[in-house]
Parts: structure tokens; sequence; C-alpha cells
């Protein structure tokens, strides 16, 4: 029933997984700098480091994280903050069991910088989802997404700290709907068995706030 955590940096995604009390067996970082890995130690949690430098080639790498997560033979592979690019052989090996919380409301702005790029883009409404991982970078099934308002006086800082603390609210969420078998993948689109869009899936700003 378990979930593995991976991990690139501040880990606050991941920390709010172990706030909501979901069984985390592991967390695994490719950086041992990562100060998710002091959060997760202190709470009890196991951790590894894979360091991406110790290997010549993604597919090494890969298959050696690919090991260390195997070895607490989780139900879940959730990405929090991840960054590196998943080799095909990886992502097919966790199909329908690999999760990630992209900041964004994919799929507008896939990739990097996606904070910077939607002030620049003039738009309205960001936010961030979470998704089933496929071959494709950001672009699998969409299980939930919440959206934030862009203001006027925003600035990359304060547009991020918006869309994190959606972030926090929806990845639980996810997780624990995955966890209660509740997620059902047909092609692109992911039917949440109990779940409503007004209360669960579809998350939109309060115009009061
Ligand atoms: C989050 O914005 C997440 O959506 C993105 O990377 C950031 C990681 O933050 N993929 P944290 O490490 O969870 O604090």
């Amino acid at each position: 029933m378990s979930v593995v955590v991976l991990i690139s940096g501040r880990g606050s995604n991941m920390q709010a997984l172990l706030e909501a009390g979901l069984p985390v067996s592991a967390v695994i970082s490719n950086r041992a700098d990562a100060k998710g890995l002091e959060t997760a130690s202190a709470r009890g949690v196991a951790t590894r480091v894979i360091e991406h430098r110790g290997y010549a080639a993604r597919e090494a790498f890969d298959a050696a994280l690919a090991d260390a997560i195997d070895g607490f033979a989780p139900r879940l592979v959730a990405l929090a903050g991840f960054m590196r690019i998943l080799t095909p052989a990886f992502v097919a090996r966790y199909a329908g069991r690999l999760m990630n919380i992209h900041p964004s409301l994919l799929p507008a702005f896939p990739g990097l910088d996606t904070h910077a790029r939607a002030l620049a883009a003039g738009v309205k409404l960001h936010g961030c989802t979470v998704h089933f991982v496929t071959a494709e970078l950001d672009h699998g099934p969409v299980i939930v997404q919440a959206a934030v308002p862009v203001f006027a006086g925003d600035d990359e800082a304060s547009l991020a700290a918006r869309v994190l603390a959606a972030e926090h609210r929806i990845y639980p969420a996810a997780v624990r709907w995955f966890l209660e078998d509740r997620l059902r993948v047909e092609g692109q689109r992911v039917i949440g068995r109990g779940l409503s869009e007004s209360e669960n899936t579809l998350i939109s700003p309060d115009p009061e706030r």
C-alpha cells in the first residue's frame, strides 16, 4: 500500500504528503543535498540517494533508481519536484502507478520556468496539475487541477507561492484517491469514482480572496 516519493530539492510537496498521513515508505533523491531528505529523515522516513552524476547513461541511472524503488515494493511512485527526465523504459515499468505534480495548468506550459512563462504570456489563470506520467513529458492523463488567479502586481515569487499552496492541497488528495482505488484511466481521461468536479478534481479561484 506504500508510496515512494522521488525528489530533487526542497521537498515541500513530499512534506505535504507526509503531513497528510499518507503511507510514504521512502524518499529517494538524485541529489545528496536535497533539503527534503532532512525533512523525511526527521520524520523517520527511509531515504536513499542515487546520484545521477554517478552514471554515464540515463538508462543506467534509471535502472539503479528502479532497483532502489523496488526495494520498497511501493504501489505508487510519486514524483515531487524530481528534476530528471525519465527514460521510456522506466516510465513503462511503472505505467499506471507513476504520478507527477506540475506547476501549470497542463497542457499549458509544460517544462521549466512555468511561472515566468505564465506571466510573460499574460494569462489570468494559472495553477497546477497532478497527472499520471507517460513517455511524453508533462502530457499524461490529468487527475486533478487547481487554478489560481494571476494578479497585475504579481511577480514570479508571488505567483509561485500561490500555486505552491494549491499544489500542497491537490497532491495529497490525488495520492489518497489512487490508494483508495478510485482512479481509472480511459485513454487520456481519468475517471474518479465518487469524486465530484466541484468538490474534488477542479479547484478554481475564490473571487473573494
Ligand atoms: C513544485 O512546484 C512542483 O510542482 C515542481 O517542482 C516544484 C517542487 O517543489 N515539479 P518542492 O520540492 O515540492 O517544494
